[in-house]
Order: C-alpha cells, then structure tokens, then sequence
C-alpha cells in the first residue's frame, strides 16, 4: 500500500494525497460510508459508485462475524464478492461495537467476552482471532483490536486501558505478520491511538503507534461525547506526531464542521453513522446548511435537495417530496435521505481536496464551516 502526499495547503497542516489499495486508488482526505453489516443501510452498491461518488466503504467486524458468520464470507470468497463492491473496504476491529453494542461484556487481558445483540449468545474476541476475522472478512484496510474508552474516564482507567491496548497491538502485528491474506489481495493492519482527553496519554501512544511503522494509523477514543474543542486539541497532538508521510484515519468522526476542522489538523480519512443514521430520521445536510426535512416550512418548497453539489438524487427531487414521503413513513424517504447526505459528504471532502490543491484551504474551509453549520 502506497501513500503519496499530493499538497499541502499553505496555511493549515492540510493535505491532499492518493492512497493505493489493491482494490484501486483512494484520493485523499475521504470519507468513508459506514456498511456496518456489509451494507450501506438504503443505499445500493451502483447508487454508492455512479451518485455519490464513493471510493472506499467501511465494515465491521463485530456485526459480520455474528451475521451472516465467516463460513458465509468465506464460501462466497470474501466480503467484496459478497456485496458487490469491488472498491476498497476498511474492517473495523470490534474494539468499538463490542463495548458501545453489547449487553453484558467482560474485559480481561487475553480479550473481551460479550454477549451477541442479536440472540444473547457468548462469544470471546482476542486480538489474535479478530485478525483472523478480518483476514475471512477481507478488507483491503484492517483495524487492530483496542478499547475505546468512554467519556468521561478517570486517568487511571485511560492509562490502564491505553496500555492494555498497545499490549492488544503487539498481539494484533504478531499475528497479521505470521498470517497470509485467503484472497490473492493484501490487507494493511492500521494501529489505533487511544488516551482519552489526556494529553500526556495521548502523546504517548501516538509515539507507540507511529513506532510500529505500519501502511497508516488511526485515531480512535474520539467523538465519544466530549466537547468538540478536547476532540480537535488532542487529534492536534497525535497529527504532530504521527508520521507525515503515512495516511492519518479520524475514526467516528462526524458532523460536516467536525470533518472540514480534522482535515486542518492533518486528518485523511473519516468514518461516521450520521449522514445515513441521521438521513433516517429526516436530518440532511447541505451546502446551504442543516434542513429538519419534516418542518412545516418545506412543505411546498419545490427546489431540488441541494442543486450546488450535482447527483440525480440531490438534483432531481424536490425537498417538498422529500418531505411527504418522510412522513408517509415511505421506504423511499430513507433511500433519498442517505443518498443525498452521502453525496454531499463526498462532495464536501472532494472541494476540501480541490482546495488543499489550489491553496486555499484554509480561508475556504472557516467560511464552508459557518456555512454547513446552520440550521435551515
Ligand atoms: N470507531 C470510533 N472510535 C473508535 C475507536 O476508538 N476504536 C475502534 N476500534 N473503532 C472506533
């Protein structure tokens, strides 16, 4: 895996760059759909290529070794064939899911048992076998196994936690090295940064990640309930340290505000459930701002979703149709809701990328930050 830095912006520690997967070239800073269980919930795999413009989706773990299992994955030669995507896929670990989904769950050293969300049954995630999942699942791009502390946690917790996690690392790297890929392609191991809102913490485990010196490196603990300004202070501190020349993945992270601010700071890949979660509940964003699509005020605007940023979705249906089928509870709604937010967080990292390149980034992102930030 390749990564080349394209620009720099001048005035921020923006860059623009292309990442080279087996699977095809991811032009950077990106954002990266959630296909929590192998899909991106409403929206289908042509609709993600040909609309909104989408380069490299995510998967996890934690939901595809429980359904539909990995003889599944495996009989149908990995999750690209199974889902149709044949562009790169990132895996995440589990190290999120199975603390944030569910119910009863147990910590130790050697790994985590939990119970399933799905039929209550016990299952054991260590480092070793989450690598081997991930090799069955398949992902071009493969997270190690950590533990996202919560929001708020003592410094106690943080520190034990963050070295239990770089313990996990060593673990995760013995294993991918001493393993092979089941489908002809490679797959990239990124190490995750953890040390919640502590500083000093967080200083430290970048230098551990950054020592393995492994295709890329990840930022997780973030966007976890804390307050936007801790999020942008310590993914600043961990930027500083890692390394330049390897790309940086913000996990988790977020509002349109919140990308534009990361990928300042030196951020190159994005991942969040808001543009479809929050498309399901009536919520798009757009150039113009944030739209309540069920408010009154729409009811007979006949406009086009958003016309600024192009995609037959965005540009072909009104936001008073829109909001009918919302509140028509129509199956439709959902479709035309994720599509358009998906298409304008592509569009909107897309510019971000244009504007590193033509160097002016940096007055162009303060401006789009007000702008995307309203509330129509
Ligand atoms: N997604 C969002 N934050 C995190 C994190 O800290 N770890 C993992 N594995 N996934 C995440």
């Amino acid at each position: 895996m390749k990564f080349e830095i394209n620009a720099k912006d001048p005035k921020s520690r923006a860059r623009a760059g292309e990442l080279n997967t087996d699977h095809g070239t991811i032009q950077t800073p990106i954002f990266m759909p959630v296909g929590t269980a192998g899909t991106v919930k409403a929206v289908h795999t042509r609709e993600l290529k040909e609309d909104i413009k989408a380069q490299i989706i995510l998967g996890n773990t934690y939901h595809l070794y429980l359904r539909p299992g990995l003889e599944i994955l495996q009989q149908a030669g990995g999750l690209h064939k199974f889902n149709g995507w044949d562009k790169p896929i990132l895996t995440d670990s589990g190290g999120y899911q199975v603390f944030s989904l569910s119910g009863t769950r147990k910590i130790k050293e050697e790994g985590v048992t939990f119970k399933s969300h799905i039929d209550g049954s016990k299952h054991l995630f260590t480092p070793e076998n989450v690598m081997d999942t991930q090799r069955k699942i398949g992902a071009d791009i493969i997270m190690a196994f950590d533990e996202c502390t919560p929001y708020p946690c003592d410094f106690k917790y943080a520190r034990e936690s963050m070295e239990m996690t770089h313990r996990w690392l060593q673990r995760c790297i013995d294993r991918v090295d001493s393993t092979d890929p089941l489908y002809g392609y490679n797959q990239e191991l990124f190490p995750i940064v953890q040390g919640s809102t502590y500083k000093d913490l967080r200083m430290q485990s970048a230098e551990v990640i950054a020592s393995k010196n492994r295709a890329g490196n990840a930022i997780g603990g973030l966007s976890v309930g804390e307050p936007a300004e801790k999020m942008y202070e310590m993914t600043e501190i961990v930027t500083n340290i890692l390394p330049e020349e390897k790309p940086r993945y913000l996990m988790g992270v977020g509002t349109p505000a919140n990308i534009l601010e990361s990928i300042a700071l030196g951020v190159d890949m994005l991942d969040c459930v808001m543009p479809t979660r929050n498309a399901r509940n009536g919520m798009l964003f757009t150039s113009e701002g944030i739209i309540n699509i069920k408010n009154e005020k729409w009811k007979d605007d006949f406009s086009p979703i958003d016309p600024a940023i192009g995609g037959y979705v965005s540009t072909f249906y009104s936001k008073a149709y829109l909001r009918h089928l919302v509140r028509s509870q129509e199956i439709l709604a959902a479709q035309i809701a994720s599509i358009h937010n998906l298409t304008f967080y592509l569009w909107l990292v897309k510019e971000a990328r244009e504007k590193i390149i033509s160097g002016e980034f940096a007055s162009w992102k303060n401006i789009m930050v007000e702008k995307v930030s309203r509330r129509l």
